[in-house]
């Protein structure tokens, strides 16, 4: 039987109460219009842990002045179903004057991590996701959270946050789920008008040339960049927003490619801001994270 629980203290009990019968518990923070990659999490939440909680909150400090925070696509009713018909245990969806009461004041810094990539043009996300992100630990205390490759940059945050503070949780970070025609499934794609939807594919394909020319043994991590950004030319809705091969661990630029490296961009398809990445120099790209 799926539990909704939308006040901060019944999450936290309930979770204590769990705890205390032995219980192991899985967490995979979203901020809803559930598609199949949260879906993927929780398929694995359920499979590892013995409760699965799965929050749904639209974080208002990770959202830029200029962005979509108030048109960002919200669904609960399907997402209700859609977690229940996964045998979810939890849903927790706090309310926003609760997780930041009147003189809320206290953040996380993540330091020059967050500056890099997605940070240069969105300055306090990582800021406004590890605090949130720190917030739901607190409150639900999971073994383990779950979260995808795909925000490839906020999970190594996340992951680097759990280190340097000794936070006593488990970070799984599980594959990109894509439409059939390539592109990484993401609640922002619902922005995409036809024509646009056609472009946005231009992100994996940029993402396959990567793969190919790595293969083929290219190293040099400029040439691999001009190559991807070829793929950008003839798509006149498409405006590159950085195209970077960085280092797993410290997301630094790498020059030359000699262990695995992502390879992450972020390309505007008219308004609508999409990323995506792989990372180069694994067997299996499923487990690059483990
Ligand atoms: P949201 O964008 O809803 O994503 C929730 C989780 O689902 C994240 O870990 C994200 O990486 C993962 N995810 C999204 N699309 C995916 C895909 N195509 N394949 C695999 N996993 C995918 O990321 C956030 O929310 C927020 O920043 C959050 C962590 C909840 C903090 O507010």
């Amino acid at each position: 039987m799926l539990k909704i629980i939308d006040d901060v203290e019944k999450m936290k009990v309930y979770a204590r109460v769990m705890r205390k019968n032995g219980k192991m518990i899985g967490l995979v923070p979203t901020m809803g219009c559930l598609h199949e990659g949260h879906l993927s999490l929780m398929n694995a939440a359920r499979k590892q842990t013995d409760i699965v909680v799965t929050s749904i909150f639209v974080n208002p400090i990770q959202f830029g002045q200029n962005e979509d925070f108030k048109k960002y696509p919200r669904d609960i009713k399907s997402d209700e179903l859609i977690v229940k018909n996964l045998g979810v245990d939890v849903l927790f969806c706090p309310h926003q004057k609760d997780m930041y009461p009147k003189g809320y004041s206290t953040h996380v810094d993540v330091g020059k991590m967050g500056n890099l990539l997605c940070g240069r043009s969105r300055p306090g996300h990582f800021k406004g996701v590890a605090t949130v992100v720190t917030k739901l630990f607190e409150i639900v205390k999971p073994d383990i959270a779950y979260f995808g490759q795909k925000d490839v940059q906020q999970a190594v945050i996340i992951r680097k946050m759990t280190n340097d503070l000794d936070m006593d949780v488990v970070i799984k970070v599980l594959p990109i789920i894509r439409e059939k025609d390539g592109l990484a499934m993401s609640s922002r794609n619902t922005y995409l008008k036809k024509e646009e939807r056609g472009q946005a594919v231009c992100l994996f394909t940029a993402i396959n040339r990567a793969r190919e020319l790595f293969a083929d043994g290219l190293r040099d991590t400029h040439k691999i960049i001009e190559e991807m950004k070829k793929v950008f030319e003839q798509k006149d809705l498409a405006k590159v927003e950085y195209i970077n091969i960085v280092d797993m661990d410290t997301l630094k630029d790498l020059k030359t490619i000699k262990d695995k490296a992502v390879c992450a961009l972020a390309v505007r398809i008219g308004k609508t801001r999409l990323i995506d990445n792989t990372i180069l120099g694994v067997e299996d790209e499923q487990n690059a994270f483990q």
